[in-house]
């Protein structure tokens, strides 16, 4: 078990959104913070809010889809927090367009990020991780890495690859006799802003489709605060959840995905077309 007051967090993608209120809530919490994040003006500005707090804060500037920013970043972080013993790999990012309309650079590029930055965050700190007493890995997933509607390919990729790692590394019988404990998330739609810094695919011209799935993301999909996801992670971090799943809507595709395995895209496809109606789209 891993209790919150009194230890330590390293946490990536910590300028915005999920991460920010990840920081927030620790500190709140009696968690020192190192904070790490590419924005580094994001970065400074919550390190600023955390000021207040009255906890050790570090900052940290790091692309997490470079394994030797991340090595710099656990060398850093643990050498200015000694007992640092939880580590949130959430930095992520999305990206709009289907298969066929962005290239592959564009795929790797998501993928460097989201799925190999967080095999990055968990080689880099796993071995001062299985020196502490007690110490847990957050893995950011989503609710598609259970679920992949159109659209996703790429996003849905790499969260069911940062699953799939997550559940076999914990399996493993060497880190299930280590004080190492390991959770992996996976959020529905979190008011972020993780739609409007997404990617365009490389063959869309139009603009038109990035601002509707902008306005569709934030009047629609995004139904959870930021603050009560980073609760909801806390909670699963001191009960050592195994899985955490953020909002109803995530709980609903879950079991979705659970009775309709091979056709549950279809029953979302009838619940959108009803709400457009409902709307008079
Ligand atoms: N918002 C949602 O609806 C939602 C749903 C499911 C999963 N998630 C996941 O939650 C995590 C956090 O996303 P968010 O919604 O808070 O988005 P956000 O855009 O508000 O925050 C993401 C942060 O990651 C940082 N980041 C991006 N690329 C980086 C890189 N290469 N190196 C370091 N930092 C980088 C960004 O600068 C930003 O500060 C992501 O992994 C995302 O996939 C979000």
């Amino acid at each position: 078990m891993t209790a919150i007051h009194g230890s330590a967090a390293a946490i990536t993608g910590a300028a915005s959104g999920i991460g920010r209120a990840l920081a927030l809530e620790l500190a709140a919490g009696g968690c020192d913070v190192a904070i790490a994040d590419r924005d580094e003006a994001g970065l400074a500005a919550v390190a600023a809010e955390l000021g207040s707090r009255g906890r050790k804060v570090t900052t940290h500037r790091v692309d997490v889809s470079d394994p030797a920013h991340i090595q710099a970043f656990a060398q850093a972080a643990t050498a200015a927090h000694p007992g640092l013993n939880i580590v949130i790999n959430n930095a992520g990012v999305a990206m709009l367009g289907l298969f066929n309309e962005f290239d592959q650079a564009q795929f790797e590029w998501l993928m460097n990020i989201n799925f190999w930055g967080v095999v990055h965050g968990t080689r880099a700190f796993l071995p001062h991780l299985e020196r502490q007493k007690a110490a847990h890995i957050v893995n950011i997933s989503s609710i598609f890495g259970i679920i992949a509607p159109s659209g996703q390919t790429a996003y849905c990729a790499s969260k069911f690859a940062v699953r799939g790692f997550s559940e076999a590394l914990r399996h493993e019988f060497w880190l299930a006799n280590s004080p190492v404990q390991l959770t992996v998330v996976h959020p529905g739609g979190v008011k972020t802003n993780i739609v409007r810094n997404m990617r365009t695919g490389a063959a869309i011209t139009d603009n038109a489709r990035r601002v509707e799935s902008i306005e569709r993301f934030d009047t629609e999909f995004a139904k959870t605060m930021p603050e009560v996801a980073a609760q909801t992670i806390i909670r699963g971090i001191e009960k050592n959840a195994p899985r955490v799943l953020i909002g109803n809507d995530a709980k609903f595709m879950d079991l979705l995905q659970r009775f309709r395995p091979g056709k549950y895209f279809k029953v979302m496809q009838r619940q959108l077309a009803k709400r457009a109606a409902a709307q008079g789209k």
